[in-house]
């Protein structure tokens, strides 16, 4: 993690202590330079996600880097969203097993492969608010069924890893599939 910029930290003790000193001028004239420190909107956007999926993470910078596009940074939700697939997958056997011990063979692969489907994933991105949340680079299209979908995926995964279980991970991909169309912004 890099340190914090000199002259966010200079911002940050002049706000503190009053903004008296002669620096403060030169540096911070407008009342609204300590409130840009303290969040920005992605922030603000991740905070009202978390209240959304009922998830509070443990490390915020999980949740970050899910909904980071490869487009974006290296250091983004593919890995996460390789696990998040799968847990969704589990999920879904497991219920459609533990609604039915004799479900066949093909019953169960459909119900994970349905609920855990792009076409269900991009559904549920889009009702997350994913599409204005997740950071891509200019020429790649936020909303495209496969960066929600990635998106949502990595979202799973990474509760999963915040959690250490997978459980907490299936908990949040069913109440995805449910949440009400409520973009981000709205949850405010
Ligand atoms: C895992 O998730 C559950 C349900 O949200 C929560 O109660 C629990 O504190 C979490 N555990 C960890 C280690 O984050």
């Amino acid at each position: 993690m890099a340190p914090p910029p000199l002259a966010a930290v200079i911002l940050l003790i002049l706000a503190v202590s009053g903004a008296s000193h002669p620096l403060a001028q030169g540096l911070d004239s407008s009342p609204a330079g300590a409130d840009a420190l303290a969040s920005s909107p992605f922030d603000e956007a991740l905070a009202a996600l978390q209240k959304q999926i009922g998830y509070a993470f443990r490390s915020p910078d999980l949740l970050r880097r899910a909904m980071t596009h490869a487009s974006y940074s290296r250091e983004n939700g593919r890995a996460l969203a390789v696990l998040g697939l799968a847990t969704s997958q589990s999920a879904a056997a497991l219920r459609a097993l533990a609604a039915d011990r004799d479900a066949s063979a093909s019953a169960v692969a459909r119900a994970a492969r349905d609920a855990a489907g792009e076409a269900a994933c991009a559904a549920a991105g889009a009702r997350a608010g994913i599409p204005s949340i997740v950071r891509v680079a200019g020429g790649t299209k936020a909303s495209a069924a496969p960066v929600v979908c990635g998106a949502l995926r990595a979202l799973v995964g990474a509760v999963a890893v915040d959690n250490g279980t997978a459980d907490a991970a299936g908990e949040v991909f069913w109440r995805l599939q449910v949440l009400p169309a409520a973009p981000a912004t709205a949850a405010m």
